[in-house]
């Protein structure tokens, strides 16, 4: 009996242990099946070619080494479900709201469904979405994830937010450098970008602190409420 040329293989977007288990088997992702799954929840659809080679298949955004980054004063980590809470309560902020894209607080149940296929985005190389935890009591104190929409250019984009109780402490500017060492370091990007809207100080000042240099305006990159657009400054760090 011969074996098929193609063998294809379709996942629940929350099963990441399955993903792992056909990565590891050398599975490429495809893409999304919308509706496929029995219950028509959406499905990732992952082939092998009899020709591709051997081994695991390559993973663009690797896992964080040991499971988190941290300075001993952080814990920066995949999201977690003991994070949704927290992670709620900083969306909802009315300044975090005006600095998300789209500007308004997601219903609880999108928030789920990001936390649910997080580990499947990362996987895909799509999204590092991570929490910032304050390292002393394990507290929750904001998030930070890194977009990688430009693959091909090897640059990432972050985002990221902290709670006000944790906010003048260093944390955002820490968990943005060791962020950025990870994926300068182990992910092999060139280049970080981040951008903010241009009123927006305290993010500014952080990329700043955090090693990052102005590279330009962008003029009505953000959807603003009430329907406007609102213009950005993008900041970069090149891996040197
Ligand atoms: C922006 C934000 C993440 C900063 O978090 P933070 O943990 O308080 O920042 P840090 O303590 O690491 O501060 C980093 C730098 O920014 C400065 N800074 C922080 N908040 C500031 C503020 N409100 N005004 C002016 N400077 C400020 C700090 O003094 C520090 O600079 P320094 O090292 O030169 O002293 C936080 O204010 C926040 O969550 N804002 C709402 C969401 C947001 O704007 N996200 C970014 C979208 S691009």
């Amino acid at each position: 009996m011969t074996s098929p040329y193609r063998s294809e293989i379709r996942l629940r977007l929350d099963d990441a242990a399955a993903q792992r288990d056909v990565i590891a088997l050398g599975y490429r992702r495809e893409g999304i099946a919308r509706g496929a799954g029995p219950d028509r929840e959406d499905m990732v659809v992952w082939a092998r070619l009899e020709d591709d080679p051997e081994g695991p298949a390559p993973r663009v955004l690797p896992d964080l080494p040991g499971g988190e980054l941290t300075d001993g004063v952080i814990r920066v980590r995949p999201l977690h479900p003991d994070d949704l809470a927290g992670w709620i309560e900083l969306r909802s902020l009315p300044e975090v709201v005006a600095t998300s894209v789209p500007p308004a607080a997601p219903p609880r149940e999108e928030v789920e469904r990001h936390f649910a296929y997080a580990e499947s985005r990362w996987l895909a190389g799509e999204m590092a979405a991570m929490s910032i935890l304050d390292a002393r009591s394990g507290r929750f104190a904001g998030q930070i994830a890194l977009y990688y929409f430009q693959p091909h250019l090897r640059e990432g984009m972050l985002g990221y937010g902290v709670l006000p109780a944790f906010r003048g402490r260093g944390y955002a500017r820490r968990a943005v450098q060791l962020v950025t060492k990870w994926a300068f370091n182990e992910a092999r990007l060139q280049r970080v970008v981040a951008g903010s809207a241009v009123d927006n100080l305290a993010s500014q000042k952080t990329l700043q602190a955090a090693g990052f240099e102005i590279e330009g305006k962008q003029l009505g990159i953000l959807p603003g409420p009430n329907g406007g657009r609102i213009d950005a400054v993008l900041y970069v760090r090149r891996r040197l």
